[in-house]
C-alpha cells in the first residue's frame, strides 16, 4: 500500500485504503491550531484583494522588520519562506551531496529534499515511548556527518528536548565543525520555550527554521522564516526562486504577529485539551507521548499492531495520521492534533467505545 507522506488532504489516505471519503469527517491528522487564523485576517481580509496587482516585495522588508523586532536579531539574519517547507528545501540544496544526520522518527520532508539533492542520509534513532536523545550516541554519528538536523519540539512526538540537550548539540557540532539545523516549526505551542535565537551571535554554524502556518492555521498561505548568520542567509537566498513568498502571506505574516494575545489564549486551550486527553487516556489504557505541544502519539497498550484501530477510526469519520512512514514507528501509533473541545470529546467517545469491545 502507498501510503501518503503528510497529514491533511485526506482523500489521498481513503484512496490508499480503498475507501470512499465521507462527506463529514473530523480531520486529526494535520497539526493546525485548532482556535483557526486570529480574527485580524478575517477582519483585513477583504484589504488583500488590492495588493494582488503588484509583486510581492522581495526582500519581505516590513515583515522582516516586524520578526527582527519581536526576536531582537538584525534584519539580514532573516529569510522568509514560503512556509518551512520552502526553507527546508533551500537547506537541502545548500547541503547537497554532503552526509546529513537525521533523528527520527521525524518530518519526513527532511529526508525526501536531502535525497533529492543526492545527499547521503544517516540515522540515529530514538526509542519508544519516551523519545528522547541520547547525547553519546548522536555524537559519535556526527563525526561520519558534514551536518545534523533535528526538530524541536519534535514532530510526530511532540517531545521537547531540554534546553542543556539542545545547547550540548549545538556545542559539540561546532567543535566538531557541522552544520546544525533546528526546525522549531511548533516552538510557539510551547508554554516554557528557551528560544536557540540568542544562540545565533554565537554560533555560525546554527539554522533555526520557524513555521507560521501551524500557530496562525493559514498552511495555505504559506510563510515560514529562518534564522541564521548573514551569510547562511546569503547562500540560502540565492537558491530561492523570486517572489517565492506572495504578497497575500506577506501581509497576512505582518498582522498575526501583532496578536500577542492569541498565541497565549492557543498556549492555554492546547495545554487545558491536553491535560484533559490525558486523563482519559491514561484512565482508558491508552498510552500516549510525552507532547508539550499540539499534537501527540497514541497507541492502545492491548495491541501491537494499531491497524485495527486505525481502519475503527477511519469508519467513524476520525482521520488519524498514520506512522507507518516514520522510521522507528512503522504504524505502532497513531498521531493526533490536539482539535476543538468538542471534536476532542468526539474522540474520547469513539476511543472509549473502541476499549468497551477491546479490553
Ligand atoms: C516539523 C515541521 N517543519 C516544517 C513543516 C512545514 O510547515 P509549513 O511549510 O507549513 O510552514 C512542517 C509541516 O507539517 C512540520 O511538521
Amino acid at each position: 500500500m502507498k501510503w501518503p507522506s503528510h497529514g491533511s488532504n485526506p482523500q489521498y489516505l481513503f484512496k490508499a485504503m480503498g475507501l470512499r471519503l465521507p462527506e463529514d469527517y473530523l480531520d486529526f491528522s494535520a497539526n493546525i491550531n485548532p482556535l483557526g487564523p486570529p480574527s485580524c485576517l478575517q477582519e483585513n481580509w477583504n484589504e488583500l484583494y488590492r495588493h494582488i496587482t503588484v509583486y510581492p516585495d522581495p526582500y519581505a522588508a516590513k515583515l522582516k522588520t516586524k520578526i527582527a523586532g519581536k526576536e531582537q536579531i538584525p534584519l539580514d539574519s532573516i529569510l522568509i519562506g514560503n512556509g518551512g517547507a520552502e526553507l527546508i528545501t533551500l537547506i537541502a540544496r545548500m547541503l547537497a551531496g554532503k552526509k546529513v544526520l537525521l533523528i527520527q522518527p521525524t518530518f519526513s520532508e527532511y529526508e525526501e529534499a536531502l535525497s533529492a539533492n543526492n545527499c547521503e542520509i544517516l540515522y540515529e534513532q530514538l526509542t519508544e515511548p519516551d523519545f528522547t536523545i541520547r547525547l553519546p550516541n548522536l555524537f559519535s554519528k556526527l563525526r561520519q556527518a558534514d551536518a545534523l538536523i533535528f526538530c524541536n519540539p519534535n514532530n510526530p512526538t511532540g517531545v521537547k528536548y531540554s534546553e542543556s540537550t539542545v545547547i550540548s548539540i549545538i556545542e559539540e557540532c561546532d567543535r566538531q565543525n557541522k552544520i546544525v539545523i533546528i526546525d522549531e516549526a511548533f516552538y510557539d505551542f510551547l508554554i516554557e520555550y528557551e528560544s536557540m535565537i540568542p544562540h545565533i551571535s554565537k554560533f555560525s554554524n546554527l539554522i533555526l527554521i520557524r513555521s507560521m502556518t501551524k500557530m496562525y492555521s493559514i498552511p495555505g498561505v504559506r510563510l515560514g522564516y529562518l534564522v541564521a548568520t548573514p551569510s547562511i542567509i546569503h547562500k540560502l537566498s540565492r537558491l530561492q526562486s523570486h517572489w517565492s513568498v506572495n504578497t497575500i502571506a506577506l501581509f497576512a505574516g505582518e498582522w498575526c504577529l501583532e496578536d500577542e494575545d492569541f498565541i497565549h489564549n492557543t498556549k492555554y486551550f492546547i495545554r487545558n485539551e491536553r491535560d484533559r486527553l490525558s486523563q482519559f487516556f491514561q484512565q482508558y489504557q491508552y498510552i500516549v507521548s510525552n507532547s508539550m505541544v499540539n499534537f501527540y502519539l497514541l497507541r492502545d497498550s492491548l495491541l501491537e499492531d494499531q491497524f485495527a484501530l486505525f481502519e475503527f477510526l477511519l469508519k467513524k469519520r476520525i482521520i488519524p495520521r498514520h506512522t507507518f512512514n516514520f522510521p522507528g514507528l512503522e504504524g505502532r501509533w497513531l498521531r493526533f492534533a490536539i482539535k476543538s473541545y468538542e471534536e476532542n470529546t468526539r474522540l474520547m467517545e469513539v476511543l472509549a467505545e473502541w476499549r468497551s469491545f477491546h479490553h
